[in-house]
């Protein structure tokens, strides 16, 4: 059976990205051609310093290229000003990070509310939408007025999960989500990713870790800022998981990873 054609969420076209230091440039990202497609929980991999990070930051529009277009959502965003850029981001980008910076003097209700667009126009509407957003990650409400010190590192991730949800992006980008993360609360953040990823929403993960990868349909390889491998993977699914890690494991060493 032919596969139903994807839609194409984002394309990069000739993508470099080249740092400074003292002089000396350093080409992070050299012409890279990539497209990411709608409903894909993409994963990106790649030794420490191969520029995964950098890839992230450029086609989420949190930082710039040097060369080369990123066309998003419709838009190319290679062309905007900072501030144009500011209003993309939050209307089509979540963002989730190994380090959880929710604000320590706010609750962590007050902390996804702080992101929400709708907060302005209809404060109740947004609460209500938080609160939901909350409970789904499995939040129980008992968490929802408390400080971010008082919660746990998984809590505080999920809230943070919340935080990058709140404005219904067109894409979540997530960068080591469990790295900071024991093995439970790990687990427990990466069952939320999928669940989402199962409701259609697009994931663009940067990850080192395997059986964080696990978790993707589409695995890129990323090498010295050049993309040199693809995996597809059926989607995750609590049964399948024996054959994909074979088929992943397979793809990275042959890679050399
Ligand atoms: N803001 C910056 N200024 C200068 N150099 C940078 C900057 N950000 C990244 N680099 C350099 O770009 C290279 C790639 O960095 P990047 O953070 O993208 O790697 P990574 O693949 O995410 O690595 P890791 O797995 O360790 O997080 C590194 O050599 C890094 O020193
Ligand atoms: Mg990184």
């Amino acid at each position: 059976m032919s596969q139903p054609a994807k839609t194409i969420l984002m394309q990069t076209k000739k993508l470099g990205k080249t740092f400074s230091h003292g002089g000396v440039q350093q080409h992070v990202l050299k012409n890279l051609d990539l497209t990411l497609y709608q409903g894909d929980f993409t994963v990106i991999m790649g030794s420490s310093g191969s520029g995964k990070s950098t890839l992230l930051y450029a086609i989420s529009g949190m930082d710039k290229p040097t060369l080369g277009e990123i066309l998003f959502a419709g838009q190319d965003i290679t062309g905007m000003s900072n501030d144009q850029l500011a209003v993309f981001r939050r209307k089509h980008c979540g963002f989730v990070f190994q380090q959880i910076h929710l604000l320590d003097t706010m609750s962590v209700l007050d902390n996804v509310l702080s992101s929400a667009f709708l907060v302005q126009k209809n404060r109740t509407a947004a609460v209500s939408k938080a609160k939901q957003l909350l409970a789904e990650v499995g939040l129980d409400a008992s968490k929802w007025t408390k400080f971010p010190a008082q919660i746990s590192g998984g809590e505080a991730q999920r809230a943070g999960i919340v935080r990058a949800l709140i404005n219904a992006p067109t894409a979540v980008f997530a960068d080591e989500p469990t790295g900071a993360l024991n093995s439970a609360a790990g687990t427990s953040v990466l069952n939320v990713l999928t669940e989402l990823n199962e409701r259609g929403q697009s994931i663009i993960m940067v990850t080192h870790d395997l059986k964080t990868a696990l978790r993707g349909n589409r695995i890129l390889y990323l090498r010295d800022g050049i993309m040199v491998g693809e995996l597809q993977l059926p989607p995750f699914r609590e049964t399948n998981g024996p054959e994909r890690q074979e088929q992943l494991q397979t793809f990275l060493a042959d890679l050399g990873w």
